[in-house]
Order: structure tokens, then C-alpha cells, then sequence
């Protein structure tokens, strides 16, 4: 199969790859250059644990093709961090207890972060909508929820809301 040559900035680092055209974003982060943290679950866009940022947009990275994001910006979960200082969402996974298997994680945290670029202050409401496309088998979401909306306050308080 022909391969094509793409161009992806991921987490602010520029890409060169040679992707076949039925290769998926998912495939090219984790095989390609070995980023890991979005998960392949579903593979069909019902789990949500292979969410990543698109141009800023939360996206199943399993539903995209490769050769579809060329040129464009990508955050995954390992974009968060600066250094040894966590982003407040995963600070408040974390002291929240809002992570048990932590399959889920990488993705509802991108989802939430996308809704926290946008929305200072959200409601329990608007947090599960926001988060409605991933899918935990283990937390029960309430502590998921909680651990959003911690986040916010933090950020709210002049934590980091960029990563
Ligand atoms: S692996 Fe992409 S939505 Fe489930
Ligand atoms: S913590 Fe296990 S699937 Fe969410």
C-alpha cells in the first residue's frame, strides 16, 4: 500500500511520518512515536479512551486517519505536564481518587481539559456532558466529575490553564 507523507505537531514537536492511508491517529501516535498515553479501547469511537486534541477540539483519535490530521496541531496526555508539574486535572485525578484502573484516564482528561480551554467555572451538568463520549468502567464517574470541577476552582484560583 502506497505510504503518504505527513506533517503532525504533537504536544508543540513537529513530525515528519510516512503513514499508510488506512492508518489511524490513534496507530501513528502510540506505533509511530511510541506516545502511548491514548489508549486504543473501542476502536469504533464508543469509548472515548483514545481522545485527543485536534486543532484544540476533542477527538477519538481511533475515528481519524493519519493522513486527515496532516498539518495539524495535536495534544495527547503527555502534552500536559511541564516537566515534573502536573496539570491541575491530573493533580485533581489523582487527590480526588477519580482514577482506579486509570484505562480511561488519558482520554477523559483531554476531554475535560477542552471543556475547562472554554469554560471557566462549569456545572456537575455541563462536566458530564462534557465527558459523555468516555466511558469508565471502574469510578462510577462522581469522582470524576468532582475532580473536574476541583480542577476548575484551582485554575480559577490562577492555577495553569494552559498546557
Ligand atoms: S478507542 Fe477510540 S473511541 Fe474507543
Ligand atoms: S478508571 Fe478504569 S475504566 Fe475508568
Amino acid at each position: 500500500m502506497k505510504k503518504h507523507p505527513i506533517r503532525l505537531n504533537v504536544n508543540g514537536t513537529e513530525y515528519d511520518l510516512l503513514v499508510a492511508p488506512n492508518r489511524t491517529l490513534t496507530q501513528a501516535l502510540r506505533e509511530d512515536l511510541g506516545l502511548t498515553g491514548a489508549k486504543h479501547g473501542c476502536g469504533v469511537g464508543d469509548c472515548g479512551s483514545c481522545t485527543v486534541l485536534l486543532n484544540g477540539a476533542p477527538v477519538n483519535s481511533c475515528l481519524v486517519l493519519a493522513v486527515q490530521a496532516d498539518g495539524s496541531n495535536i495534544t495527547t496526555i503527555e502534552g500536559l505536564a511541564e516537566g515534573t508539574s502536573l496539570h491541575p486535572l491530573q493533580t485533581s485525578f489523582i487527590e480526588k481518587g477519580a482514577i482506579q484502573c486509570g484505562f480511561c484516564t488519558p482520554g477523559m482528561i483531554m476531554s475535560a481539559k477542552a471543556l475547562l480551554d472554554h469554560s471557566d467555572r462549569p456545572t456537575a451538568r455541563e462536566i458530564r456532558e462534557a465527558l459523555s463520549g468516555n466511558l469508565c468502567r471502574c469510578t462510577g464517574y462522581q469522582k470524576i466529575v468532582e475532580a473536574v470541577s476541583d480542577a476548575a476552582e484551582n485554575m480559577s484560583r490562577g492555577g495553569r490553564k494552559e498546557s
